[in-house]
């Protein structure tokens, strides 16, 4: 059930304080991808949340892809990678967001989302929201419908939520 997913997440992540840098605390779910029981039910767990048909499934560079693809397979649908600024060849689709300082941008080939294609987007963590919305916009700015976003952990404290008004959300674990 979805408390014994919570506690299988919650323990078999680390948390490492002030990483990459002072005051962040870093979710590191490497220890959760290496144990194949566990990556193999949290990738069913994505997998089996309804948002109803599912054409493509999103995920984000870098820790996004490893759960994207797995869940891509399971649905029957294809992956999209959603890449940092400068990784793809054109054309490509830009969005940029706002970092606690400057800025950052999302990517995708737009060629590869078909008009209508519904997508899931799929990612580790929802802590601020700044890559999930811009994400959200850049999909539909190249004719997507973002049917869903789900993730392994969601940081309420972070507030991201805040920024996917309307949007269906889901988290496998969620911390305050
Ligand atoms: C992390 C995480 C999400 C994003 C969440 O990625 O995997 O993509 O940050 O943060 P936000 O909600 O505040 O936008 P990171 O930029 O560390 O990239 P990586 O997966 O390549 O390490």
């Amino acid at each position: 059930g979805p408390d014994a997913l919570a506690r299988l997440v919650d323990g078999l992540m680390r948390t490492v304080p002030d990483f990459p840098g002072p005051g962040v605390q870093f979710r590191d779910i490497t220890p959760l991808l290496a144990d194949a029981d566990a990556f193999a039910q949290v990738v069913a767990a994505l997998a089996d949340h309804v948002y109803g048909p599912v054409d493509l499934v999103a995920g984000m560079e870098a820790r996004g892809f490893l759960l994207a693809a797995p869940v891509a397979v399971a649905l029957g649908a294809g992956v999209v990678p959603v890449r940092k600024a400068g990784k793809l060849p054109g054309p490509v689709a830009s969005r940029s967001y706002a970092l606690e300082y400057g800025s950052a941008a999302v990517e995708v080939q737009p060629f590869t989302v078909a008009d209508g294609a519904r997508v899931l987007v799929i990612d580790d963590v929802l802590a601020t929201g700044g890559t999930a919305a811009a994400t959200v916009e850049l999909l539909e700015s190249c004719g997507a419908t973002v049917v869903g976003l789900s993730f392994l952990v969601e940081l309420q404290g972070l507030g991201g939520r805040a920024l996917l008004p309307g949007r269906d959300v889901d988290a496998l674990l969620t911390l305050p």
